[in-house]
């Protein structure tokens, strides 16, 4: 099923390539949040393949919601396109997300960035891997060292105490980013290129596929306070591990 969900994640991710820098229709969810012609049609693919592939199973997809096929042990997760503000303005840092949910437990994840041809996969037990090769997390200890990252949801404006955590990591961290694409973000934890990502207000298909990149890596994932993690609620901290404890000090609430 890894090599099904890997097939499926680049075709739909050529998709989004294709249309790249001409997308022509754009409609609005809410009002920062977008939906374009893009996020439709790789959605469209995806749900098509794994009914073709897998009848039985039962789909949660962000532009359709939740399958009828109830009572089926397996649920496939999928972002058609994460990152979809920097999509519709050519801004190149977007992904394809999916991931296999099977009695409640996530046990494989694909994020793939067709614009630099960069496939995160994982499978529960068995690594994690960035084209075919293994991955992990970094080693940075130091929180003053580290490279965050971070998002915010699409009510950030009603949640202004938000933008606390930020300006208390940039004051703490060595940098903060703000790339657009939590999918991508925890892929990048996963690698080692961030040491540590945060965000709350995520839905299931920003992270089931990146949560359990990062797990497999050989990182961390909890809720803010150290609970472990479900990507059915709360707000994620994903980190190398070793800046885990100094992440979730500085998200305490005061
Ligand atoms: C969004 C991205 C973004 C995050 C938002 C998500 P979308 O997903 O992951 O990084 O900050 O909270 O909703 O709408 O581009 O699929
Ligand atoms: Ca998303
Ligand atoms: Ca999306």
């Amino acid at each position: 099923m890894l090599d099904f969900a890997v097939q499926t994640a680049r075709e739909a991710g050529h998709i989004l390539a294709e249309r790249f820098g001409r997308v022509t229709e754009v409609s609005h969810k809410g009002e920062i949040n977008l939906v374009t012609e893009a996020d439709l049609a790789s959605e469209r693919f995806i749900i098509e393949r794994i009914k073709s592939y897998y009848p039985r199973h039962a789909i949660l997809a962000e532009e359709s919601g939740a399958s009828v096929e109830r009572g089926s042990d397996y649920v496939w997760i999928v972002d058609p396109l994460d990152g979809t503000t920097n999509y519709a303005h050519g801004y190149p840092v977007f992904a394809v997300s999916i991931a296999l949910e099977y009695r409640g437990e996530i046990v494989l994840g694909v994020v793939y960035d067709p614009m630099r041809d960069e496939l995160f996969a994982a499978e529960r037990g068995a690594g994690a891997t960035l084209n075919g090769r293994r991955v992990r997390v970094s080693d940075v200890e130091d929180l003053s060292k580290a490279m965050l990252c971070t998002g915010f949801p699409y009510d950030v404006r009603e949640r202004g105490e938000l933008i606390g955590h930020f300006r208390n990591f940039i004051m703490t961290a060595q940098a903060v980013r703000r790339d657009g694409s939590a999918a991508l973000d925890l892929a990048y934890v996963a690698c080692g290129r961030f040491d540590g990502f945060w965000e709350e207000g995520l839905n299931p298909w920003d992270v089931a596929a990146g949560v359990l990149l990062v797990e497999e890596a050989g990182g961390r994932v909890t809720d803010y306070a150290g609970h472990p993690f479900s990507s059915y609620y709360a707000p994620v901290l994903a980190s190398n591990g070793l800046i885990h404890e100094a992440m979730m000090r500085v998200l305490a609430p005061t």
